[in-house]
């Protein structure tokens, strides 16, 4: 049953499957209909979900904002694109429409809006997914979180930009969501480790050609680990502000569990352990310690 939104602006409740459609090789869109949430959620946000009425799996897992589904300019649900890789999602794939969920939601701090320029996001793997709403706000097509309490006022959607995606996946057959991107007016730079579409090799090739000759104003970047991590290495040398989405594993969503920590610098010079789901998940690349370094 669907509970009102509580103190802190999130929302909890049973949702029903809209639409589900195939994307990519494992990779779906899962449409819900959920108005409460569609109204407060802004670009870089996720939600948890879980089968409802089912213990297996127990936990919820989180999952980014593709973007909002919207009829007649109103947000009445969202859509959720994933990568069927473990217990949750391989069973999410199999819902048919009107097939219920709990989600729980909005989460995290999400993407700024970033400067009236050029942006540039870098996505590897599944990390495309937040990128949709990011570019759909950039380019002043849509307001988002207009159902809070306290709207922001620098999410006005008044400020379009221009955006690139550098967007790098193992395998052609594994690019999700690309005529998404290409219908909003996005920029697209595809690479393919095996070389089956676009750029033959790694996306991080191409976030360097793209910061030397198109000269971004920021660089928002999701993806594995070592990807982000040569990202922002890439940014810092060319002294462009980076941002990233971690991909923590998250038990509660809501800053309890603390399954979901990262290392992240202090002003005093060291790091301490912050949780990613109510710290971030979007932080800045220069106050993260990659595991790598
Ligand atoms: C903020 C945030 C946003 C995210 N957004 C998205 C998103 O938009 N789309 C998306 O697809 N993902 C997203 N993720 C990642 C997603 O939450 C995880 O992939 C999630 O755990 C999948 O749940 P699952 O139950 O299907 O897989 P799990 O069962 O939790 O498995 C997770 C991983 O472990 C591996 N694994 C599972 N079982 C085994 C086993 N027996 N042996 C070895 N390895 C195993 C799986 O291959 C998989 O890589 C996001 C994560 C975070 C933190
Ligand atoms: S997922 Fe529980 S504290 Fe972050």
């Amino acid at each position: 049953m669907s509970q009102p939104p509580t103190a802190g602006g999130r929302w909890w409740g049973r949702v029903s499957v809209h639409e589900q459609v195939r994307l990519a090789r494992d990779t779906y869109r899962l449409r819900l209909a959920c108005p409460e949430l569609a109204r407060m959620i802004v670009p870089g946000q996720f939600v948890m979900l879980r089968l409802a009425g089912c213990n297996d799996p127990l936990l919820g897992r989180p999952l980014a904002l593709y973007d909002t589904w919207c009829v007649e300019n109103k947000p009445v649900g969202l859509d959720i694109v994933y990568l069927a890789v473990g217990k949750l999602t391989r069973r999410m794939a199999q819902l048919e429409p009107g097939a219920p969920l709990e989600i729980w939601g909005p989460l995290g701090n999400g993407f700024p809006p970033a400067p009236p320029r050029p942006l540039l996001l870098a996505a590897g793997g599944i990390g495309q997914t937040p990128f949709l709403a990011v570019a759909r706000e950039h380019l002043g097509l849509r307001r988002y979180g207009v159902g809070l309490r306290y709207p922001s006022a620098e999410r006005n959607g008044a400020s379009p930009g221009t955006v690139t995606l550098c967007y790098g996946t193992r395998t052609a057959e594994l690019l999700a969501g690309v005529d998404d991107f290409e219908a909003l007016g996005v920029n697209i730079r595809l690479s393919t480790d095996d070389g089956t579409a676009g750029y033959h090799g790694l996306v991080t090739d191409l976030v360097a050609y793209e910061l030397a000759s198109s000269r971004p104003s920021a660089v928002y970047c999701c993806g594995p680990e070592p990807m982000m991590a040569a990202v922002a290495k890439l940014a810092s040398l060319a002294g462009v502000p980076c941002l990233v989405s971690l991909e923590t594993p998250m038990a509660c969503g809501i800053g309890v569990c603390f399954s979901c920590v990262a290392r992240i610098r202090q002003p005093d010079g060291g790091w301490d352990y912050q949780r990613a789901c109510v710290a971030g998940p979007v932080f800045d690349a220069s106050q993260v310690v990659w595991d790598a370094t």
